[in-house]
């Protein structure tokens, strides 16, 4: 069982596997929260040294054994490549501390499954860094269509698409199979995955198509999945690396109005769409813009996580919604390749296998 007893008036202490690129928005998140970050570990020391010293952390580790063993962490997050988030949150559950592992968490569905037990028996929280369920325009999203204010969900289009952000070559660990597992579809994808059960609920079928059309890699850099949903409701789901700057949206269609945000906005505003007034048009419909300024994404994900590990909320995305986001990455590359609809429920149970 877990030993950490979680009063409010202690401060928890958090720990941090691999100090790469989003290790950074986990430290953040955690002193928003007022969670002190007692350590860091990664296996690269020049990474760990300039880390530490950049956020100013006292203690580090090359081995996350060690700073499991002798931290005394409550939390810690595994910011690691996906490869190593099974051996870690094992470790973690065995230590007793609650783990927020990166996203996807794992490209394997038995191995994703054994960290949800280990974490169960443990007794300690495992919630999955897809931090879109905590964004502001998504939490209003989600809570309109809740309270039926667009009635039944009918379509959903998800979309996110970059370009690296100007580089003239996708980042080397995820230009490869062997580094990256898949492309957009599964490192984008797997976001939107989510983010599409969460807001309409558990898909039935998909229909993949996917290619690669700017970049000299093996893996697919643009990709466009078609989703039935077990509602009735279908989606569509957007995803690729031959944009121009970066975007992200959602539309949301439902019997009676419609939900849409774009970070394309200038101003963080959700656009509710629907008809009261008699007089309106084909173009013109009633519309109420929704204001939700806050905390970036990632930071109300950590935060969200730390109220839940307090008791004080649920689990803003568990174990099992990372496994059921994979699951549907794993059925849209069977798809593709198999140039025909599959079903959730025939989907291969790891990317190599989906892949093969
Ligand atoms: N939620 C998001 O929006 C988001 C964004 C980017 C990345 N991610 C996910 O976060 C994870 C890490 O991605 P990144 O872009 O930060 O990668 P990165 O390559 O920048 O950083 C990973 C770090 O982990 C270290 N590492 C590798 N194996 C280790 C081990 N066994 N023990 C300790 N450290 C180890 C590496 O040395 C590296 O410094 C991936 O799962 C990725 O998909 C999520």
């Amino acid at each position: 069982m877990a030993t950490n007893p979680h009063n409010s008036e202690r401060r928890l202490r958090a720990g941090v596997v691999g100090v790469g690129g989003i290790a950074r928005e986990h430290v953040k998140g955690y002193r928003a929260a007022g969670v002190d970050v007692v350590a860091i570990c990664d296996i690269d020391p020049a990474v760990l040294e300039d880390r530490a010293n950049a956020w100013d952390i006292p203690t580090t580790y090359l081995d996350y054994e060690r700073m499991l063993a002798e931290s005394e962490l409550d939390v810690v997050s595994i910011s690691t490549p996906v490869s190593t988030h099974h051996p870690i949150t094992l470790a973690a559950a065995k230590a007793g501390v609650h783990v927020l592992c990166e996203k996807p968490i794992s490209l394997d569905l038995e191995k994703a499954r054994e960290m949800i037990e280990a974490c169960d028996r443990a007794g300690v929280t495992l919630m999955i860094g897809h931090q879109l369920r905590s964004a502001g325009a998504v939490a209003k999203a989600k809570q309109l269509i809740n309270e039926g204010a667009i009635g039944d969900v009918t379509f959903v289009r998800l979309r996110q698409a970059h370009d690296w952000g100007g580089l003239d070559a996708v980042r080397p660990s995820f230009a490869t199979r062997e580094s990256g597992g898949g492309g957009t579809l599964l490192d984008n994808g797997c976001h939107l995955m989510d983010l599409a059960r969460h807001l309409v609920g558990d898909v039935e079928n998909v229909y993949t198509r996917m290619a690669t059309l700017r970049w000299p890699i093996e893996l697919e850099d643009t990709s466009l999945v078609s989703v039935r949903f077990k509602s009735g409701a279908l989606g569509s789901i957007e995803n690729s690396w031959t944009a121009t700057g970066w975007e992200e949206a959602f539309w949301v269609y439902g019997t009676r109005g419609s939900l849409e945000w774009t970070n394309r906005h200038q101003e963080p505003v959700l656009v509710h769409s629907f008809r009261e007034s008699p007089a309106t048009t084909w173009a013109e419909t009633d519309v109420a813009r929704v204001d939700f300024a806050g905390e970036a994404p990632h930071v109300r994900h950590v935060r969200a996580f730390v109220e839940a590990v307090q008791g004080q909320r649920d689990v803003a995305c568990t174990g099992e919604d990372g496994l059921e986001a994979v699951r549907m990455v794993l059925a849209a590359y069977d798809s593709a390749h198999a140039g025909r609809e599959v079903a959730l429920s025939d989907a291969s149970v790891t990317l190599s296998e989906a892949n093969a």
